[in-house]
């Protein structure tokens, strides 16, 4: 039953998509367990760029069950596009499994969303807008609309009235009625119900046969709910224990949680990053990194590698391997930071702050590495790299004390390359 979690080990954005598409050619199924599309995965396959946004990134391949697990809440017209979408481009779709335990979110979360983030004002968390937060806090309060609900239509009328009375305050102004969202949810099922069905017990099934199943995270560790830069997370689990609530799965079940991490760091959206740099070097990480989000195209914040970040992320995931992502991106830096510490107030501490005045707060010590100035684009082994780059891989393996597993030198499907063999090790 080998089983790999893949987790965002930064604040999104990693590469999780790429990574996961390398995985999934010889894994058995694709499971997204949390979040919804406010994650955008990009794979490259030559000429063709796919954006993943709710569809798991294993769905290139045909023989690979992709699974939307019962933590994902589901934009059913966003499902719905990039179904036909890939239709249209002749990718084969019926392998697709939805959870009917997973939560739609409704037309008036996203209404629910943008007002929440008007109010906030300069507090804002800079969402993406899809209505995450709204959906999930319905769950939470038990009155959310699950992707089976629909099916019978008189209890879903009865929902999705008590939705509208919960929400009427804050919904003055909003087009969308409840008949209106009554008729669009029965619409939208009847197109998704040959793919609705009991995906943990599939999930399960391929596990007992001892299958492989990888697990995609969406998002990253530190926009968790509970283990984020809270408030300014997302309103799901992206971190490794995710993986067994949002699919349904024990513990016991995972053999390897690999965090995948960027050679730097960046973030979208507000909230502290420790170690974001303003000027001309986060002007150029960004440039020569094309950081604009794949969900929002926001820029992305950039700065240098944090490994007190990512030593909490590997804590708190229990994480067993990195995959470094845009090695390429330092090819052209005289120096590269990674910051080792902080100063907090005076005193330099090596934990990750709680609560994010401390982080705001925080002064990133970092310690500087010379650069390589030259391209590590066609590198496909270990062999293939310039020295310096390896002596940069190898201290991030000596600050972190797990090894990175996976190397990434550009966004197509082929610039990746592996030092430890994952599935055949379990
Ligand atoms: P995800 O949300 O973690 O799946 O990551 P995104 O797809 O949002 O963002 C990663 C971006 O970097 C995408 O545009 C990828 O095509 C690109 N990318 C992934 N790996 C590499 C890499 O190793 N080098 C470069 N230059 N780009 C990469
Ligand atoms: P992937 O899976 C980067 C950020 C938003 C915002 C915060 C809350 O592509 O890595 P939300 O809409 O979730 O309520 O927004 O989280 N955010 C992401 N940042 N990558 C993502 O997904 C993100 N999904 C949400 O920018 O700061
Ligand atoms: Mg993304």
């Amino acid at each position: 039953m080998p089983s790999v979690v893949l987790v965002g080990a930064q604040w999104g954005d990693e590469g999780k998509g790429k990574i996961t598409d390398y995985f999934a050619k010889s894994a058995d199924a694709v499971v997204r367990y949390q979040g919804g599309n406010n994650a955008g995965h990009t794979i490259v396959v030559g000429e063709s760029t796919y954006k993943f946004h709710l569809i798991p990134s294993g769905m290139l391949y045909s023989e690979t069950t992709c699974v939307l697990g019962n933590g994902v809440v589901i934009d059913p017209e966003e499902l719905i596009r990039e179904l036909d979408e890939l239709e249209e481009q002749r990718v084969e779709t019926s392998h697709l499994k939805i959870s009917e335990r997973a939560q739609f979110i409704l037309p008036t979360h996203k209404w629910l969303d943008l007002r929440s983030e008007e109010r906030k004002g300069d507090q804002k968390i800079g969402t993406t807008g899809r209505g995450i937060g709204p959906a999930y806090r319905d769950k939470i309060i038990r009155i959310g609309i699950r992707v089976a609900d629909p099916g019978d239509r008189s209890r879903l009328e009865h929902q999705v009235k008590h939705h509208f009375d919960e929400h009427a305050s804050r919904l003055q102004g909003c087009e969308w009625t409840a008949q209106k969202t009554i008729d669009y949810l029965v619409k939208s099922y009847e197109r998704l119900k040959p793919h609705i069905g009991n995906t943990s017990e599939i999930v399960n099934e391929i596990l007992d046969r001892g299958g492989r199943v990888l697990f995609e995270g969406a998002q990253g560790t530190l926009l968790d709910i509970d283990h984020g830069t809270y408030p300014y997370v997302t309103s799901s689990s992206p971190t490794a224990g995710g993986a067994c609530i949002g699919a349904g799965i024990g513990p016991t079940r995972i053999n390897v949680v690999m965090g995948v991490a960027k050679a730097y760091a960046t973030r979208v959206g507000s909230g502290p990053f420790p170690t974001e740099l303003k000027a001309a070097v986060g002007e150029k990480l960004q440039k020569d990194g094309h950081e604009f989000g794949t969900a929002t195209g926001r820029t992305r914040r950039c700065g240098w590698l944090d490994v007190v970040a990512l030593r909490y992320a590997l804590r708190t995931n229990g994480m067993t391997h990195v995959a470094l992502t845009k090695l390429d991106v330092l090819d052209d830096f005289d120096t590269i930071g990674i910051c080792t510490a902080y100063e907090l107030d005076g005193e330099r501490i090596t934990r990750f702050p709680s609560r994010a005045d401390e982080l705001e707060r925080v002064k990133p010590v970092v310690e500087e590495l010379a650069g390589w100035k030259t391209s590590t684009r066609d590198a496909r082994s270990w062999a293939d790299l310039p020295s310096q780059a390896i002596k940069y891989i190898a201290r991030v393996e000596e600050l972190l004390g797990i090894p990175v597993a996976l190397v990434s030198v550009g966004a197509d499907r082929n610039a990746t390359f592996a030092r430890l063999a994952i599935w055949e090790g379990l």
